[in-house]
């Protein structure tokens, strides 16, 4: 049978000028300036409190900037639109829906197909992930790995062709972790959205990235981008023992020291 499985392409996505603090507190972002090519896959790094998930949230639309824009295809980004999906830290897969009911549900939220074509798709996207033959199995008798895997198609099947992902493996295992990397960059070289992807792993960053954004404490926005050189495809050992990759790595360690070192100068964070 035919798969229905697509290359979805990715969309240019803008940060111009935003402004963005929560009610009470100090700026979290002052002038925040970001460009994502189409079917860039960027990574942001930075130290705990720096404002990786806000940044996620207000490319979502779940919050507003107070100035500035965001622009996706040129278009003020909203918190509906289909063409974005996303993946976070742990799976929230339903516990009474079978891993295919998952996916399923994904697809039910944007999509008027007839049932069956919705579960033949669905199939077709837990295959895509590598869990053809676990179609059935409720969330709890998949390991951490694979119910991530579940959420992964449960996000891919809606084709979105902005993917936002906030530390989508940092609860697994470091060896899980590794082999998760290499699925996501299988799935995005086949299905090539614009990737922004979180993580406080910088060996994560420098492996899966063509670019790398290094976040500053609030209120400063970007500490600095690294053009991220190493050649694709990415492949395990070969990669991580790249000369490249031990020079980015050296580099983006020393940044992440300077920015958890600083202070922030009107004292109230951090
Ligand atoms: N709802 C909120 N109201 C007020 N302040 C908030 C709120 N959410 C986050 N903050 C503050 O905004 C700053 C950025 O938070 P954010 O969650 O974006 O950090 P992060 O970089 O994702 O951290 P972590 O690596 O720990 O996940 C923090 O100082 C935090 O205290
Ligand atoms: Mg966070």
């Amino acid at each position: 049978m035919q798969s229905h499985v697509a290359h979805v392409g990715g969309e240019h996505l803008v940060i111009d000028q935003v402004h963005f603090r929560f009610d009470t507190t100090l700026p979290i972002y002052q002038n925040l300036n970001l460009h994502i090519e189409p079917g860039e896959f960027v990574c942001v790094i930075g130290p705990s409190g720096c404002g990786k998930t806000t940044l996620l949230n207000l490319l979502a639309g779940f919050m507003t900037p107070d100035q500035g824009h965001i622009l996706l295809r040129g278009q003020p980004i909203y918190p509906e639109d289909p063409h974005l999906g996303f993946v976070f830290q742990q799976a929230t897969l339903f516990p009474w829906l079978s891993a295919v009911e998952n996916v399923e549900f994904g697809l039910k939220m944007v999509n008027d197909k007839p049932p069956k074509q919705q579960r033949e798709l669905a199939r077709e996207y837990l295959e895509l992930v590598g869990l053809k033959g676990f179609e059935d199995y409720l969330p709890r008798r998949l390991s951490g790995g694979m119910q991530q895997r579940v959420s992964l198609a449960r996000t891919l099947v809606t084709q979105p062709t902005l993917l936002l992902m906030d530390e989508p493996f940092g609860a697994l295992d470091a060896i899980t972790r590794e082999t998760m990397n290499d699925e996501m960059l299988r799935l995005w070289q086949e299905l090539g959205q614009t990737v922004l992807f979180i993580t406080h792993d910088i060996d994560e960053a420098i492996y899966l990235s063509d670019r790398i954004v290094v976040l500053n404490r609030p209120p400063h926005g970007i500490y600095r981008e690294l053009k991220n050189a190493l050649p694709r495809p990415r492949s395990g050992p070969a990669t991580r023992t790249h000369e490249l990759f031990w020079e980015y790595k050296k580099e983006l360690m020393k940044d992440i020291t300077q920015v958890a070192m600083s202070r922030r100068s009107d004292n109230t964070i951090g």
